[in-house]
């Protein structure tokens, strides 16, 4: 017999795409859920705090490029484009850049409803006259913008290395589909993180406040809430490891003893030892950036980064059809 969806009267209230995700996640081997639903509200206040914290240095370095870098962008892209943010979030680092390249329109598209209407709201009140059109929407399909922009070139907009949350044959799905939905002549500024020292690497994802095992952990207390799940999220651990082979940053969430637990109805259980992989933050080498741009249909046009080399910005060109190179 099925299970039925309504329990005590009361619909559920999960994300049914959440709960295919997590149910799916537990059954794999290896375990592993994407790390898109690390960000409810909690999950979101936890990313801002990250981007705080002494370890975590990509957030300050893109800052501080972009603070160098908009005016060359707004030379080479000129001014009067439509402003794409793919997944805006708080979207901390875009007044750089509207200031820098005065758009004809500053577009934001998240998945997070509430997270888009605020951020909108600050930024029509930071940039009086310019119109803001949110977009609510997942940015990994191809997306309609908004009318008013249709006939306006486009300059999407990618930072915080959010492209190395995914695998390289998804982040060039998404490229692909960003062009599609930028149009002819568009251009992109991205934000890649670089390949550097192991050290360096752990630490920005294993902090000494514990910051970023809280946000780790906070997708089992997600999975409880929403899910009504039981796992003891106290005999779990965070891990950040340096995948040298693959180039990326994983992190994981190890059982530190025997459990039990149920999720919508269903028991699961983890041996001590076991974990489940909750993300990927790939790095790139200054090549490996620019020949996954091309790969998704952007051919990089400029290029800047912090005296340490430790962050990339790219601006790229949508590549236009073409047989030959
Ligand atoms: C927002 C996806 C770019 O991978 O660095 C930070 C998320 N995870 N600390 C990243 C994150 C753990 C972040 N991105």
């Amino acid at each position: 017999m099925l299970k039925p969806e309504i329990e005590d009267g009361q619909a559920s209230l999960a994300d049914p795409a959440f709960r295919h995700d997590v149910l799916q996640g537990f059954a794999l081997r290896p375990r592993a859920i994407p790390a898109r639903w690390f960000y409810d509200r909690r999950g979101s206040e936890l990313f801002e705090a990250i981007t705080d914290l002494p370890e975590y240095y990509p957030t300050r370095t893109e800052t501080a490029i972009l603070r160098e870098c908009c005016a060359d962008v707004a030379r080479i892209a000129g001014t009067g484009r439509a402003v794409v943010e793919f997944g805006s979030g708080s979207s901390t680092k875009t007044p750089i850049l509207l200031h820098a390249v005065n758009p004809a329109a500053y577009v934001p598209i998240d998945i997070s409803g509430d997270f888009l209407r605020e951020s909108s709201a600050d930024l029509s009140a930071a940039f009086p006259g310019l119109p803001v059109l949110p977009v609510e929407a997942d940015f990994l399909k191809p997306i309609d913008l908004p009318g008013q922009v249709i006939d306006t070139p486009k300059l999407g907009f990618f930072p915080g290395s959010t492209i190395g949350n995914m695998i390289p044959h998804a982040s060039v799905d998404l490229l692909r589909a960003m062009k599609m939905s930028l149009g002819e002549g568009a251009m992109l500024l991205i934000g890649m993180d670089r390949i550097k020292d192991q050290t360096t690497l752990e630490a920005a994802y294993d902090d000494a406040q514990g910051v970023t095992a809280a946000f780790n952990l906070n997708l089992f207390e997600r999975i409880n809430r929403e899910l009504g799940a039981t796992i003891p999220v106290d005999a779990f651990r965070h891990r950040a490891i340096w995948n040298d082979d693959r180039a990326r940053i994983e992190m994981h969430l190890e059982a530190t003893r025997d459990v039990t637990f149920m999720i919508e109805g269903r028991p699961f259980d983890m041996a001590a030892g076991e974990t489940i992989h909750t993300e990927n933050s790939h790095k790139f080498g200054p090549r490996d950036a620019r020949i996954l741009l091309r790969a998704g249909g952007w051919t990089p046009v400029g290029e800047w980064t912090d005296p340490d080399g430790r962050f990339a910005v790219i601006l790229a060109e949508a590549q236009p059809a073409r047989l030959a190179p």
